[in-house]
């Protein structure tokens, strides 16, 4: 899309109005004292309002953020799926598993919980390789639907309100989490590519991959990201991959707690973090599916843990949406590695920069 207007002005209104929707949210949030259904309602009822951003974001991302850099999230996606499901990553991970629980069975540890993962996985609920056909991947959040691209993927965009045809309309918090299909690859296939638009429910494990591209940081409520990280676990098959993209432009230490903080709320949702790379801009995260039920919840590990520092100031900076996300010093060829194991770690950790 041809920007028509000043490049200048025009970038500097359109990150305006992106982050404008996510202040406006989060000071509702506030004064609704956290009553976040409320706030939410209305949020979706204004149109005109979500269409504009919707219209703002797809221009910022696509003609505004420097060509070179303007699609490294998708890229690093791309390529973690593709070291994961094509290039061994899973196979190690696995193996990373079954080493850990013969340790865990030499050592008196209970195994209990492990076999009866073993007596209820399927072909059905269970990823196992080589994947046939294409990768079903749910893009939350999706705005222009960047994976469509991509022949590896059958990419399924969604979002509140889509800048392109080819993404549904969908609320994910409301999203209906229907009974798993049960079928064979190629019916799965059929029925994601002729969904009906809005897309109001969805069968359980039934992807490879969900992805929240910038979603989680729209939320002004922890709880909401919470929901989101529950909805996208019953959705993945064992073994998939949930791919996290968040922004924080600050160095790479300054919200280390945070990153733990979500490693830990994220695993306690059933899933185990294989990558962590953090760029100019951005936290990459990917997350595996390890246990096909949600453990039940702790009261020392919820919601709260997914929390972003706009929850507590609004000073904090949302800049990714502002030209200087053209300076990333995201090196794509040290992704390359995301799988590789680090000598003698307990999981894989890539830190870039
Ligand atoms: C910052 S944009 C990110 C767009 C794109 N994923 C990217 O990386 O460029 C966040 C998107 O999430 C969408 N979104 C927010 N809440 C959503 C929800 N509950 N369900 C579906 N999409 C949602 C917004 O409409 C918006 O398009």
């Amino acid at each position: 899309m041809a920007c028509a207007c000043s490049q200048e002005g025009c970038q500097e209104k359109t990150s305006q109005v992106v982050k404008g929707v996510h202040a406006k949210l989060r000071k509702k949030f506030r004064e609704a004292d956290g009553d976040f259904k409320k706030i939410w309602a209305e949020h979706c009822h204004d149109e005109a309002g979500l269409g504009e951003y919707a219209y703002a974001m797809q221009h910022l991302a696509v003609d505004h953020w420097s060509t070179k850099h303007q699609d490294d999230r998708i890229k690093w996606c791309y390529r973690t799926c593709m070291d994961y499901f094509k290039y061994g990553g899973m196979d190690k991970a696995l193996a990373k598993d079954r080493r850990r629980q013969h340790h865990d069975f030499t050592n008196g540890i209970t195994e209990q919980k492990s076999l009866s993962q073993v007596e209820q996985s399927n072909k059905y609920n269970t990823i196992s390789l080589p994947v046939t056909g294409q990768l079903r991947l749910l893009d939350v959040g999706s705005c222009f639907n960047p994976f469509l691209e991509y022949k590896e993927f059958l990419s399924v965009g969604i979002d509140l309100s889509p800048a392109v045809e080819t993404v549904y309309r969908c609320d994910f918090l409301n999203l209906q989490i229907q009974e798993p299909l049960q079928v064979a690859p190629d019916t799965v296939e059929t029925y994601m590519r002729t969904l009906k638009n809005p897309v109001e429910r969805l069968p359980k494990e039934s992807f490879h991959v969900v992805v929240f591209s910038l979603l989680l940081s729209y939320f002004p409520s922890p709880y909401q990201r919470w929901i989101c990280c529950q909805k996208a676990h019953e959705l993945l098959q064992l073994n998939g991959l949930l791919l996290i993209v968040t922004p924080d432009s600050s160095h790479q230490n300054k919200h280390a707690k945070m990153v733990t903080s979500w490693k830990e709320g994220i695993e306690a949702l059933g899933f185990k973090r294989c990558t962590y790379v953090k760029d100019t801009h951005l936290h990459y995260m990917a997350f595996r599916k390890v246990k096909l039920k949600q453990p039940r919840y702790t009261l020392d590990v919820g919601p709260d843990n997914l929390y972003i520092p706009q929850d507590f100031s609004e000073e904090s900076d949302e800049s990714v949406f502002c030209d200087s996300f053209n300076a990333s010093k995201f090196d794509n060829d040290d992704v390359s590695d995301t799988f590789n194991e680090l000598p003698g770690g307990d999981e894989e950790e890539w830190f870039l920069i």
